[in-house]
């Protein structure tokens, strides 16, 4: 008799991979992870991992020790994961947070960061004739997520990064840290001379957000062929989209970042490269 359930087994040389969080609830990784498990056919399995902080740098070397081929790091411990690593790529100890741990063959823990090739990557698929160097970039926020995009635009060559947020000085120090010269501090709201002549406006910060505060920004000055990106993806048309759309301006939703960051863990962990399909963003959006 065949068997109407589809059926997922392990074999006893499974790969295992995961995600470290706390909680870990909200994580749209393992749907995501899974999906191209399944896809590919891996011999493998991507598991939520709560892990309480206290316990945080054992269980690391524990999953280690159990033979996890690595793991995504999320909040809070994209960086307390840095001091548990031997050793950090060069964008991880750029950006100061890792998300992606690789457990080599001989035991050491490397610790990567895709957070800013996710964010490339996710433009490039979207608008595939995208010069990165053509002009400067506009970026609202200076959290973590912001360092991400400023690197790894700044690796694209891109000219000059506009950089603004509500609380000036950490702009101001986040462009310390960095140390390059492209960056420009703007202090107080973003005007019509910032935006004129930019080739991408970027909102890292959580505003707009389901539950959040709306993003307040005038969008009059903005010259017609900006691309306008957020990082928020719920919703998925954020205010500032709609605003920039209207206006006839290119708009690139946050959800491919997300999906797009996740490949080069996926790549790591279980050997093949996954495209991101609109396939993919439905089935990471849908309910469980
Ligand atoms: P993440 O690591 O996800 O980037 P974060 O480090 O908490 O998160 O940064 C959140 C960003 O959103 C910051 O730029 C923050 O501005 P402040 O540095 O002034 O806190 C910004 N942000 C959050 N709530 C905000 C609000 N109500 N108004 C303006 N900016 C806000």
């Amino acid at each position: 008799m065949s068997n109407p359930v589809a059926i997922h087994t392990l074999s006893g040389i499974s790969r295992l991979a995961g995600v470290m969080g706390w909680p870990v609830s909200h994580s749209k990784s393992p749907r995501l992870q899974g999906y191209w498990l399944a896809k590919y056919g891996v011999d493998g399995s991507y598991m939520p991992l709560p892990v309480a902080p206290e316990n945080f740098a054992a269980s690391v070397r524990a999953l280690r020790d159990l033979g996890f081929a690595g793991v995504n790091v999320t909040i809070p411990f994209k960086q307390a994961v840095f001091t548990v690593c031997d050793e950090l790529s060069d964008r991880a100890k750029r950006i100061g947070a890792v998300n992606t741990v690789t457990f080599s063959a001989d035991g050491k823990i490397l610790g990567d960061n895709t957070d800013g090739f996710g964010f490339i990557e996710n433009l490039r698929q979207s608008v595939p004739d995208i010069d990165f160097s053509s002009g400067p970039a506009v970026i609202l926020g200076a959290g973590g997520a912001s360092r991400a995009v400023i690197v790894a635009l700044l690796d694209e060559n891109c000219p000059q990064i506009r950089l603004t947020n509500r609380t000036a000085k950490r702009a101001h120090n986040l462009a310390d840290e960095i140390g390059d010269d492209r960056i420009t501090v703007v202090n107080g709201p973003i005007g019509d001379a910032d935006l004129c002549d930019a080739s991408l406006l970027v909102n890292t910060t959580s505003l707009g957000m389901v539950g959040q505060p709306a993003l307040e920004i005038d969008l009059a000055g903005l010259a017609q062929n900006t691309i306008v990106t957020d990082i928020v993806y719920a919703p998925l048309k954020t205010d500032l989209l709609l605003q920039a759309e209207a206006r006839g301006n290119q708009v690139v939703d946050g959800l491919g970042m997300l999906l797009h960051q996740a490949r080069p863990g996926f790549h790591k962990w279980f050997g093949i490269d996954p495209v991101v399909t609109s396939a993919l963003r439905e089935f990471v959006l849908s309910p469980v």
